[in-house]
């Protein structure tokens, strides 16, 4: 329950380790036009997938002071691995100051929806993976389902080095995807935000015949809900984005200006 007066025109804070959660951002921006996001890319931390949880709580923490402190109406946490390791802790830390949102719970309803007594794999970084989120909250809503899950770490660095479309890239997709784990799937979590830039070449390895779920869409769908819900609705013109990074990286602004090619203001900020 959020006691804080908050108001439309207050920015969305979004955050990641890097350029993941941009995809969840390029699908705000698509759906909900007037509201202002400002994003935190923690791309000295990068990646996340591998650290502890402790490390993940510390980073989400520093990360959500700062977004708190720029006045944000809603934290959302654009990365499944802080999502599935820090967002308890958030809720805590943060308290009823603003609405927070994570990344899993929106997948994990769209999935036991479509997909009920069906296989679905999950794939993501090893923290996600290893903490059973999804599993867990998949079994919750839905007993049938079974639930495949595949830590795929070597994604990450892959799309950040900008390896997307090419041999490397492709005999990675090939490598992991073909683990018998996800043998007899009928949908495909991908549980990390960086996964759909990749998201043509796993559907082309499944000869389209499997349907890759990512979050941003229904995030945004979930987002549109909450706003609307507590009357937060912005209706601002051109709303100009802000895009901290603790680290500048030349992929992270290419990627930037790919989903946001207007104007793009991009500041290194050391937290
Ligand atoms: N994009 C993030 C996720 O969704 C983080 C990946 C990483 O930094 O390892 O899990």
């Amino acid at each position: 329950m959020i006691t804080a007066m908050l108001k439309p025109e207050q920015p969305i804070g979004i955050f990641d380790s890097g350029v993941g959660g941009l995809t969840v951002a390029a699908a705000i921006k698509q759906l909900l036009p007037n509201e202002q996001m400002i994003y935190f890319g923690d791309t000295a931390h990068l990646p996340y997938g591998d650290k502890s949880g402790d490390t993940i709580v510390r980073y989400s923490r520093h990360i959500a002071d700062f977004l708190v402190a720029k006045g944000v109406k809603v934290l959302l946490i654009a990365c499944n691995t802080a999502s599935a390791i820090a967002y308890n802790d958030l809720v805590n830390y943060i308290g009823n100051r603003v609405h927070i949102v994570n990344v899993i719970d929106p997948a994990v309803d769209f999935i036991t929806n479509q997909y009920p007594q069906e296989k679905v794999g999950v794939i993501g970084t090893k923290g996600t993976i290893r903490s059973g989120t999804y599993e867990r909250k998949i079994r919750e809503r839905d007993r049938g389902i079974e639930v495949s899950s595949l830590a795929t770490p070597l994604f990450v660095p892959m799309i950040e080095e900008g390896f997307v479309y090419d041999d490397i890239s492709n005999a990675i997709i090939r490598s992991y995807l073909s683990h018998e784990q996800l043998e007899g799937i009928k949908s495909l979590i991908l549980g990390c935000t960086h996964y759909p830039i990749i998201k043509n070449q796993i559907r082309k390895f499944f000869n389209f015949s499997v349907d890759v779920v990512d979050s941003a869409n229904v995030v945004a769908t979930y987002l549109k809900e909450i706003l609307d819900e507590h009357q937060l609705l912005n209706t601002a013109r051109n709303p100009e984005h802000i895009f901290y990074v603790s680290d500048y990286t030349e992929y992270f602004e290419a990627i930037a200006r790919m989903f946001f090619e207007e104007r793009l203001n991009l500041v290194k900020e050391n937290i």
